[in-house]
């Protein structure tokens, strides 16, 4: 890479919005040498924050216009030694905020790496007026748009091996499966997505599962999820209707920015996958249920709203060779992603599914739904080639017991004192929706 004598300084950086500490990090390896970025792409990032919200080419944009920047060259994962055994620089420079936390083992790395030529580390005071907490939160309040939105989630498949999918039925649910953190081994994990089911919203409009609650109100659930949310949404869109009404759907949708459409293959009246073989069902003959696929595939006007056809082979008693079938016409159809669903209480034949999946010559995204089978691990199901799992039901599974039971302790003691110890307090309720 060197190409003179000069020397080199090697600057990592995710820049997804550039602050001052970011230019004084780079002034100071500009004074060392010919500066070389590695800019950290989605991939990288998200093993341990947020997707960015620009792009790696908007950032690279932006980077290699930052006075004294040499080049910039992609960084893959957070490690810098790939790059470094490379790059061969005279120095790295970073900020001094990373001698705890996520990075602390990556800066130890980089330190005995560099050993290996000479090389030195050299760490700038890091500013600390702006933190990736704000950073978020501008985010929040910029809000998205439907075009940002939506490549949002083929920006995540293609840097996250398993995103993780959480059911909202409500604007606060939506909320919830936006904001909801937790740190794990210094990695903020989150939800990537939300699921727009049709169990938890026909329920809780008092509603059965079997497609009463028409596309027009369901509309109205998903303009309240969008409003407050920018995560990539999908949407459970029971069979899809008709094709001459599912054509309709898919444009409404795609309008509203959701990522994608999930549609069943049964015919006739729907009931809930979970009542299996307990209730008359029918799957659609495999070859009407891809015309279906077809029709919306030409429907649609971005290339980016994704239609995945979800296979009720398992559910239905079908066996694996069914839906194996099913998933390579499908797929042949059109279909950007397929859903093995399966009420069993273990996973072994949805496993085998997986495993007959991973040998198409021609495959694409593969969805679980693991509410029966409950006890597999994500990595079970990413090593399986699962590449998103969705919790369809379970905010609303929990907030109807709360709920229950906070009525009946009322009823119980004849006021509201008792439910003091388990409900939020009045100030939090206020202020959990500021304004
Ligand atoms: C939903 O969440 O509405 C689903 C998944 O379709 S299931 O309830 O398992 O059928
Ligand atoms: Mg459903």
């Amino acid at each position: 890479m060197k190409t003179n004598n000069r020397k080199t300084s090697y600057v990592v950086m995710s820049a997804d919005l550039v602050h001052p500490g970011h230019l004084n990090v780079i002034e100071r390896a500009r004074q060392l040498g010919d500066v070389i970025i590695g800019l950290l792409t989605d991939k990288a990032i998200v093993g341990y924050k947020r997707l960015p919200y620009l792009t790696y080419e908007q950032r690279k944009t932006v980077v290699e216009n930052i006075k004294g920047v040499t080049e910039v060259i992609p960084q893959h994962e957070l490690d810098f030694v790939p790059n470094l055994r490379k790059l061969r620089p005279d120095y790295v420079v970073h900020g001094d905020d990373w001698k705890t936390g996520v990075k602390k083992k990556v800066r130890e790395r980089v330190i005995e790496t560099i050993k290996e030529w000479g090389g030195e580390l050299v760490e700038v005071p890091y500013t600390h007026s702006i933190s990736s907490r704000q950073i978020n939160k501008v985010h929040r309040e910029i809000g998205t748009t439907p075009e940002v939105r939506m490549r949002k989630f083929r920006r995540l498949l293609g840097a996250k091996p398993l995103l993780k999918f959480m059911e909202a039925h409500n604007g606060i649910s939506g909320l919830i499966v936006e904001n909801t953190s937790v740190v794990k081994n210094d990695v903020v994990c989150e939800f990537d997505g939300i699921w727009l089911s049709s169990l938890t919203e026909s329920a809780s409009k008092g509603r059965p599962d079997n497609e009463a609650v028409d596309i027009s109100a369901r509309m109205v659930t998903l303009n309240d999820v969008v409003e407050v949310t920018t995560k990539p949404i999908l949407f459970d869109a029971d069979t899809g209707g008709k094709p001459e009404h599912f054509v309709y759907t898919v444009k409404t949708l795609e309008r509203l920015g959701v990522c994608g459409v999930i549609i069943e293959d049964k015919a006739g009246l729907k009931r809930n996958s979970l009542y299996g073989t307990t209730v008359p069902q029918t799957q659609d003959e495999p070859q009407n249920f891809g015309e279906k696929i077809s029709r919306g595939k030409q429907a649609q006007i971005t290339d980016d709203f994704m239609i995945i056809a979800r296979i009720e082979s398992l559910i239905l008693g079908k066996g694996v060779d069914d839906a194996i079938d099913r998933a390579k016409i499908y797929i042949d159809a059109g279909a950007d992603g397929i859903l093995i669903h399966s009420k069993n209480k273990t996973p072994e034949e949805l496993l085998q599914f997986c495993q007959r999946y991973k040998n198409f010559n021609h495959s694409v995204p593969l969805v679980a739904v693991p509410t029966t089978y409950n006890m597999i691990l994500e990595n079970e199901l990413q090593d399986a080639g699962v590449n998103i799992v969705i919790y369809a039901n379970q905010m609303l599974r929990s907030a109807y017991p709360a709920m229950v039971k906070t009525a009946k302790c009322i009823l119980e003691h004849e006021r509201s004192y008792e439910t003091n110890g388990s409900i939020m307090k009045i100030d939090e309720i206020l202020n959990l929706i500021p304004g």
